[in-house]
């Protein structure tokens, strides 16, 4: 079965092909993360402008890489929350005019459930029950994926999701946006333990808190320019880095081994961090419990996730009709 998946949720345009659900056909992504590192962050007017202008392509190259036509396509899935609302709307509009048109079903995906679906795309062998930590821009969770369209919310984040704190740090510290990949960058030449940074204390065993971490880090940059000094980039971006991924880490471990977790995922955006992943790996594998990560690609936003996630909630019958809506916020457990 081949699902035509779209993700217009925040900066990426994006369209791929996956069959069944776990092989990738075509995987089209556009971008338009250089113009919002203009601005230091996304502007949602223009990600929605850039998303109209360039998802007829993306598709068009979604189905051309794959070799396929609209005729041999099954179904159209679409992500259709969370996110920047004006961005979410024009993938479901696209998505439920093309799906229309062609008279193909249409099928509405969760933005973290494509994410942790990600991990479909590289371990074919990985199906639910696992536990997996879903950090990205907007989100940090730790999930338990009962079934393929079950979950269970064991923690979250009270404050700010993972990646914003990482985007907030890179800002603080003059790196470029998306800060994930640029702390990381500057923290390869770092002393992780050059700064003393803050351990949160927060209310329920799996939850997170990053807002007490960031602040630390923007105070520590002001008093240091008070003085007249400055702060060493690579060393606060590692101590940075260091402190997050330890506390993702050690909150994901723990949920594992309390719930006797056989399999750990991680997924989103801050999957891709070389640290958190060296941390879970190690740990999950400690604990005698098997680890699967998603591949680097498939970390950020893109269609394959959307596509793959699409083929299991195809299966569930979670369709939706024409007169389907784009949903700035919605829990992943929601159905
Ligand atoms: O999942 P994603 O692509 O989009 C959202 O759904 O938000 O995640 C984007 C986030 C950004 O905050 C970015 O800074 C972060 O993921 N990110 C990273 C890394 N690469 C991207 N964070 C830490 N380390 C990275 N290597
Ligand atoms: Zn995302």
């Amino acid at each position: 079965m081949y699902i035509l998946g779209f993700e217009s949720t925040c900066d990426e345009t994006a369209a791929a092909v996956v069959k069944d659900g776990r092989e990738v056909c075509s995987n089209v992504i556009a971008t338009s993360v250089a113009e919002q590192a203009l601005y230091g962050g996304v502007v949602p007017e223009i990600a929605s402008r850039r998303h109209a202008e360039n998802i007829s392509a993306v598709a068009e190259k979604a189905l051309a890489d794959a070799n396929l036509t609209m005729a041999d396509i099954d179904a159209v899935a679409v992500t259709f929350a969370p996110g920047l609302i004006g961005a979410v709307l024009v993938g479901v509009n696209f998505a439920k005019g093309l799906a229309y048109a062609a008279g193909k079903p249409l099928v509405p995906v969760h933005h973290l459930r494509g994410h942790i679906a990600a991990n479909y795309l590289t371990h074919p062998d990985l199906k639910p029950p696992f536990l997996c930590l879903v950090a990205s821009g907007g989100h940090s969770h730790i999930v338990l994926v009962q079934d393929w369209c079950r979950y269970q919310i064991l923690g979250r984040t009270v404050d700010d999701a993972a990646g914003e704190a990482f985007d907030k740090v890179a800002r603080t510290l003059g790196l470029p946006y998306p800060g994930g990949p640029s702390v990381s960058q500057a923290a390869r030449t770092g002393d992780p333990h050059a700064y003393r940074l803050p351990v949160p204390h927060v209310q329920g065993k799996y939850n997170v808190s990053f807002s007490g971490l960031k602040t630390a880090v923007v105070n520590e940059v002001h008093n240091a320019q008070q003085r007249g000094e400055t702060v060493s980039v690579p060393d606060m971006a590692a101590s940075f880095q260091e402190r997050i991924a330890q506390i993702l880490a050690k909150k994901l471990l723990a949920a594992a081994a309390d719930n006797g977790a056989k399999t750990v995922c991680l997924a989103g955006g801050v999957a891709a961090n070389g640290r958190l992943r060296q941390l879970v790996n190690d740990g999950v594998q400690k604990l005698g419990a098997k680890v699967y990560l998603p591949e680097l690609k498939y970390c950020g936003d893109n269609g394959a996730m959307i596509a793959a996630q699409g083929y299991y909630e195809y299966l569930d019958d979670n369709l939706a009709d024409w007169t389907l809506n784009g949903l700035p916020t919605l829990e992943i457990d929601y159905r």
